[in-house]
């Protein structure tokens, strides 16, 4: 009898216990998942730069280097491509990829922006802000709330039912993105914040994530929200215990962005990123990461895995000048761009199985063996310029966004009325690199890509036609420049003291290549740029590297698809083509060849990639 109602007792309480048990929380010392500590070993994996067809693939890879855990950045402008829109079909199906991280044993933390930086366009602001009036981005303007509002409820809609406390993998949510390297306006990071809550419920967990230093965690902490550090995981630590004193504010520390290696941007003297090979540089990764756990403290590797800025999807960097990111977001990651792991992976295995024991991770997966692609014969297929869209006329040139157009080139036509000559400016700057034309016949380059973009003498006849081709590079996701990202030419384009004026201006997005071909395309010296075309079998479909020998810069699809930019000056020579787009019998190639030399032939498939440099033909002299 005694011993029933003991057991009674006993289950009652136990019962009582695990319904009041939060699924996800944390005390000052340790995270707490289903009520027992737990440290997050967390890596970055951002959906939108994976094709879906490879997210198990490289989600069971995170899985089986150790990680419990995927953070995740979500970019506003793919979702919402035209305001009002919300767009959730292929790569952009954020939830059905944290149901997939779930089914590998992973917990998601969600980190939604709407600022992500993250070497995306704008980092992550959609284009069409630009056009809103009164818009000024991450601060606390009636505008920019409003349709920061619309997208957090758009996206909490799709994402709510996944927070762990309705039996999903979601822990926690990411308040704005390092927003105290930027500013310290806490009404704008309290209003984020309370967006958040209301868009996901009040109870969700929500963090701040700063730099290391005084100002940064000042600058992005905000009351209720708990404050964590990136970089180095030792003085982000030492600094969010100094400088974060309310309560809170207060909890485990989490290197929220540890970073094995760093970004690549395109330049000619740029080296690809990466520790791979470099047995002093991953000890130091393996003993950070060590050190951490032994902390009981948590991490996050910024990337685990990078993969790709499909199309013109990569941001830039304001320095000096433009640093336009390159199309592989390899990032040096354990888990590389095709995804394949490497010797950085295989050592901070070794370092978690280290703490959480062999046994309790997933055995490392097979690769299959990457295809080699012969020699694919290319032929010019199109001129850029013979099948231009309907222009847009108006006396002065109006940028990008104002006709709907979110990224790729533009072209502004202007015909000489008069004899005209001196050194052409190109609006306010120059957004971005800039091919000019006269008659047709290019004459120079100008880009904002170096510290002095080259002047230009340009000199015109009575009816000379003069062609801008403007290439958007990526809108600024980092540094000074970020607050105003129009593209195209701002301003007015004037030769020495004289306004040109009446301009023919033709948006040229590239959705998708050309369909129409012409069979008697000539190469002039300094023509414009031309489309090439071939057709490829494949013996058994499989990942590759597109090797492009001779081509200058451009952009490639296959099957339709857009693998991105090419661009001889490097430090990226190859684009990742996954066997995912490919078929075994008559693939379609199209390269756009934006400065064709006539020297263009053949594009190949290899199974190493390769990084280097070669001389940018058109860098300003002196
Ligand atoms: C964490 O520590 C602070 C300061 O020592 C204390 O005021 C606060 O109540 C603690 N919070 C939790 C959740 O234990
Ligand atoms: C490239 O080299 C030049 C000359 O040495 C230097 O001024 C410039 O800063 C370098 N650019 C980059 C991106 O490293
Ligand atoms: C980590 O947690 C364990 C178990 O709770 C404890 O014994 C140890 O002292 C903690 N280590 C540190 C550095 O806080
Ligand atoms: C461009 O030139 C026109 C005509 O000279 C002038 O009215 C206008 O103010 C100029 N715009 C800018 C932005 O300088």
């Amino acid at each position: 009898m005694l011993l029933k109602k003991a057991f009674l007792a006993f289950s009652l309480i136990s019962l009582g216990w695990t319904a009041n048990v939060e699924p996800f929380s944390y005390t000052n010392e340790t995270f707490l998942l289903h009520g027992k500590p737990f440290q997050i070993i967390g890596g970055q994996m951002d959906p939108q730069r994976i094709p879906h067809e490879l997210w198990s693939d490289r989600l069971a890879k995170a899985r089986a280097m150790g990680l419990n855990t995927i953070f995740s950045y979500v970019y506003w402008d793919q979702l919402e491509p035209v305001q009002g829109t919300w767009e959730t079909s292929g790569n952009n199906d954020i939830a059905k990829y944290f149901k997939t991280a779930q089914e590998h044993g992973l917990n998601v933390v969600l980190r939604p922006g709407p600022y992500i930086c993250g070497e995306h366009e704008w980092g992550g602001f959609p284009f069409w802000l630009s056009e809103v009036p009164g818009m000024v981005v991450r601060t606390n303007n009636k505008p920019f709330l409003s349709a920061t509002k619309s997208y957090i409820q758009n996206l909490a809609k799709d994402l709510k039912p996944l927070l762990i406390t309705n039996g999903g993998p979601i822990l926690m949510v990411q308040v704005e993105n390092e927003y105290g390297s930027y500013g310290d306006n806490h009404v704008y990071i309290g209003a984020m914040r309370d967006m958040l809550k209301a868009a996901f419920g009040k109870n969700v967990h929500l963090y701040t994530n700063d730099g290391g230093e005084e100002s940064m965690i000042e600058g992005g902490q905000i009351s209720g929200v708990l404050a964590e550090s990136d970089g180095d995981p030792k003085t982000g630590f030492a600094a969010r215990d100094k400088y974060v004193t309310d309560p809170s504010s207060l909890g485990p520390q989490l290197d929220g962005e540890y970073y094995v290696t760093w970004l690549d941007q395109w330049a000619s003297n740029n080296t690809h990123q990466t520790d791979a090979g470099n047995r002093k540089s991953i000890q130091t990764v393996q003993s950070d990461l060590d050190w951490i756990l032994k902390q009981n403290s948590s991490f996050s590797i910024y990337m685990v895995h990078g993969g790709t800025n499909w199309g013109f999807q990569n941001g830039a960097d304001w320095g000096d000048a433009l640093e336009p990111i390159t199309t592989s977001y390899d990032y040096g990651a354990p888990i590389d761009e095709s995804g394949r792991t490497n010797d950085i992976y295989r050592a901070i295995r070794q370092t978690i199985a280290s703490h959480v024991g062999e046994h309790n991770i997933p055995d490392v997966i097979d690769e299959e063996p990457l295809i080699e692609i012969p020699d694919i014969k290319l032929g010019p297929s199109s001129k850029l310029f013979d099948s231009l869209p309907d222009p847009v006329a108006k006396k002065s040139p109006i940028n990008m966004e104002a006709i709907g157009q979110a990224v790729g080139f533009i072209l502004y036509r202007h015909v000489a009325t008069s004899a005209t000559k001196g050194n052409i400016n190109v609006g306010d700057y120059p957004r971005d690199r800039i091919l000019i034309y006269v008659n047709g016949r290019r004459i120079g380059v100008i880009d904002s890509l170096y510290v002095t973009p080259n002047t230009l003498e340009v000199s015109l006849k009575k009816n000379d036609v003069l062609d801008l081709l403007v290439e958007n590079m990526g809108r600024v996701n980092y540094g000074e420049r970020i607050v105003e990202q129009r593209k195209g030419i701002v301003g007015n384009v004037t030769l020495g003291d004289s306004v040109l004026s009446n301009w023919q201006i033709y948006p040229l997005p590239l959705a998708s290549p050309p369909d129409s071909t012409s069979s008697n395309v000539k190469i002039a010296k300094a023509s414009g740029p031309v489309f090439f075309e071939g057709t490829f079998d494949v013996n058994k479909v499989g990942d590759t590297f597109l090797e492009l020998p001779g081509w200058t810069k451009g952009v490639v699809w296959v099957n339709g698809v857009n693998l991105g930019r090419y661009w001889t000056i490097g430090p990226q020579q190859t684009l990742y083509l996954p066997g995912c787009y490919l078929k075994e019998k008559e693939n379609k190639i199209t390269v756009l060849a934006l400065e064709p030399t006539g020297e263009e032939g053949s594009v190949r498939g290899i199974t190493t990639r390769n990084w280097g440099n070669n001389p940018d033909p058109d860098a300003p002299s002196g």
